[in-house]
């Protein structure tokens, strides 16, 4: 006991001699002893004490920014934060898998080159984050591979994958647009809700983790598991949001909190933000996963204002709640001295909803660009978007009624599934659709996301793939859907 009370207030360059000290002791403690640098283990400390059995395993990470372009800023601005954040809590980079784009540090456009904000008056969060999956090797697929542990099945990337143990905890965070049974990803294909429950029931098949945490920010993320997740695969997830509702961006340029004038796009994701800044003004040696979930409800309903905001959706094994969070997020000796909220956290926060992020910061570049050839190029840019929006809506709604008829189809189409039920039956049904529909009609982007539910429902009504790729051939051939184009923003509401 007096031993490893003075071990705390010893040089740590006598941490090899203590090392040898306590194999006498039991090389599990010895064992423990090299894995920490900073905090040395005290059996007097109960917690510390407590935490012996929980803490044997290692805490893996796996960061997801879904998107590109500066107008999604954001995405990898939440998750290079949840970098640091994890960082700082003891988690070792040969354990935190990222995949991010990476095009925001250098961007043209960045005001502060190379660095990355995630909050107004937030530090550089960009420097250090492993670049595990950037640019074209951030995929479906490779995530796939770094969940499962199988490099075969990577292509590109720094081959980082989960090599999980038993014992191991895993917490994986992810943040983008989304759909109805879809996440997006900055090279296509989508990540399809069906594939990724079914690797993570693969991972869990292999028995090499003991937990898993999720939490994922997206429109419609409570879709990527509705009806569809397990609660017997040891994996608690919260959402941004429910199966029907979208997510939304904070920190926008003439918004209020505001970012610094400079920056003409939005920093950060309101739920995102809300976990990432609970963890930093929390000691997570003392808060559970369900604390945390209570704290971050009411931010990312904007204080129980639904309309502007979402509600956050647990699935999965909601035992797990009960446990503290520095067992997935580690512990930053820091939040000790508490509190030191550096920001305030209980004000109302503007926000836009992820759909239209992109069309403030196209507006954002027009308002303040100088010269006219700019400002018309940049005009361009925002009426094309806004077409593209519209013939995605009106052919969607065309395709509808020719597949089910003027009356039914808009209803149909546009149905809920009653809570409980997977948005759809036949996955493949889904994403065969999908590549009809883009075959004909092009790119359905980020906003068209919001049509998926549409593609599920074509599914669920039981359409063949023959009869959809009439239909769009229909409604997409036909130039007159882009000529009643009209000038006001459809479902623009800031
Ligand atoms: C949920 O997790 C708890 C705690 O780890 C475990 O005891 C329980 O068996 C799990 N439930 C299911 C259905 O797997």
């Amino acid at each position: 006991m007096a031993l490893h009370r003075s071990v705390c207030l010893l040089n740590s360059a006598l941490l090899p001699l203590l090392l040898l000290l306590a194999e006498g002791t039991g090389g599990a403690r010895a064992l423990r002893l090299s894995r920490w640098d900073q905090k040395i283990w005290m059996p007097t400390d109960k917690v510390e004490a407590e935490e012996d059995g929980e803490e044997r395993g290692t805490k893996w990470a796996v960061l997801v920014a879904g998107s590109y372009g500066y107008g999604n800023y954001r995405h990898q601005a939440d998750v290079c934060h949840a970098y640091q954040l994890l960082k700082r809590g003891g988690l070792k980079d040969e354990n935190i898998v990222v995949f991010m784009y990476d095009d925001i540090a250098t961007h043209d456009f960045n005001p502060r080159p190379g660095v990355i904000i995630n909050h107004p008056q937030g530090d550089d969060v960009y420097a250090g984050v492993p670049k595990d999956y950037t640019g074209e090797d951030v995929t479906a697929q490779n995530l796939f591979a770094v969940l499962l542990g199988d490099k075969s099945l990577l292509k590109g990337g720094s081959g980082k994958v989960v090599e999980s143990k038993p014992n191991d905890r895993i917490f994986l965070y992810y943040s983008d647009h989304g759909g109805q049974g879809v996440l997006g990803m900055p090279n296509m294909p989508f990540l399809y809700a069906k594939d990724f429950i079914d690797v993570l029931k693969m991972k869990h098949a292999s028995g090499s983790y003991k937990e898993m945490v999720l939490y994922v920010e997206a429109c419609e993320s409570g879709s990527i598991f509705e009806g569809l997740m397990p609660d017997d695969l040891n994996i608690y997830v919260t959402t941004a949001s429910g199966p029907d509702e979208e997510s939304w961006g904070t920190y926008c340029p003439g918004m209020e909190p505001a970012p610094p004038p400079e920056y003409i796009t939005c920093l950060g994701d309101l739920f995102s933000v809300a976990w990432l800044e609970d963890s930093e003004t929390h000691n997570l040696k003392k808060q559970t996963i369900e604390d945390q979930y209570q704290r971050v409800k009411v931010r990312t309903s904007n204080h129980n204002t639904y309309s502007v905001g979402s509600h956050v959706m647990v699935y999965g094994n909601e035992s797990i709640k009960t446990e503290l969070l520095y067992l997935y997020q580690g512990f930053d000796p820091a939040t000790d001295k508490l509190p030191q909220n550096k920001f305030d956290l209980d004000i109302r926060m503007d926000v836009i909803n992820q759909r239209d992020a992109d069309l403030l910061f196209l507006w954002q570049r027009y308002k303040r660009s100088k010269a006219d050839s700019e400002k018309k190029e940049i005009l361009k840019q925002l009426t094309q978007t806004m077409q593209h929006r519209v013939h995605l809506d009106q052919s969607i709604e065309l395709i509808g009624m020719l597949l089910l008829g003027p009356e039914n189809g808009p209803p149909l189409l546009n149905a809920v599934r009653p809570r409980g039920l997977p948005v759809v039956d036949d996955w493949e049904c889904l994403k065969s659709m999908v590549v009809v529909f883009e075959t004909r009609c092009g790119s359905l982007t980020q906003y068209g996301m919001k049509h998926m539910r549409a593609f599920a429902n074509i599914c669920n009504n039981g359409i063949s793939l023959t009869a959809m790729e009439e239909a769009c051939r229909t409604a997409c051939s036909s130039h007159t859907i882009l000529d009643q184009w009209s000038p006001t923003i459809r479902g623009y509401s800031a």
